[in-house]
C-alpha cells in the first residue's frame, strides 16, 4: 500500500478538521458577531455637543467612538430618520466612506455627504442612505441621546465603520 498522502487528500482532510474545530469552538460564534459589526464590547458614552450650539445645515465635527473615527453632526431643520432632539432633526454619521474609507464632506447646497474619491453620495435625512456611486453600504449612523439641558451624548454606532472588524477596538 502506498504510504504517501496526496496533496489533494491532505488539504481535504485538514480543511474538514479546521471546519470541525471552528464549529465546535464557542469563540467562533463570538468572532462572527464582531465581524458583522455587532460588537459585544460596550460603546463609550461621549458628550459631543450642546443642542443650543447647533445651527441648521451647519456641520459640526467630532470623533466617536475613538479619536481615529471622524464623525459629523447635523441639525437638518425638520424631523428626519433617526433624528433626535425636540424637533427630531439632529443626526450624526461616521464620515469614512463605506466604499474605500475616504472622508466624505457635507455639501450644504445638496444637503448630502459626498465622497471625492469615487463620487459616492449619502443622504443624512434618510439614515445615511447611499444615493449613488461606488459604495454599497449606508454611512454608519451615530446613536445620540439628548439630555433635558440640551447636552448631546454619542452612545453607539449603527453600521460598521469603514476599515474595522468591530466599531469598538
Ligand atoms: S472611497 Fe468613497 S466612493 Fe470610493
Amino acid at each position: 500500500m502506498d504510504s504517501t498522502v496526496s496533496r489533494r487528500m491532505f488539504f481535504k482532510v485538514s480543511g474538514a478538521t479546521a471546519a470541525g474545530v471552528a464549529i465546535a469552538s464557542p469563540g467562533a460564534a463570538q468572532a462572527a458577531q464582531v465581524e458583522a459589526g455587532r460588537t459585544t464590547l460596550p460603546y463609550p458614552r461621549k458628550p459631543v455637543a450642546m443642542a443650543s450650539g447647533l445651527k441648521v445645515n451647519e456641520p459640526v465635527s467630532f470623533t466617536y467612538p475613538d479619536d481615529a473615527s471622524p464623525c459629523t453632526m447635523l441639525k437638518m431643520g425638520h424631523k428626519v430618520q433617526g433624528g433626535v432632539g425636540p424637533e427630531g432633526d439632529i443626526v450624526a454619521y461616521s464620515i469614512l466612506c463605506t466604499h474605500m474609507g475616504c472622508p466624505v464632506s457635507y455639501d450644504v447646497q445638496a444637503k448630502s455627504f459626498k465622497c471625492g474619491c469615487h463620487y459616492s453620495q449619502f443622504d443624512p435625512e434618510m439614515g445615511g442612505q447611499m444615493i449613488c456611486g461606488q459604495a454599497t453600504e449606508n454611512l454608519p449612523q451615530v446613536s445620540l441621546a439628548v439630555a433635558s439641558d440640551g447636552a448631546i451624548t454619542a452612545t453607539g454606532v449603527q453600521g460598521l465603520i469603514y476599515g474595522r472588524q468591530s466599531n469598538v477596538l
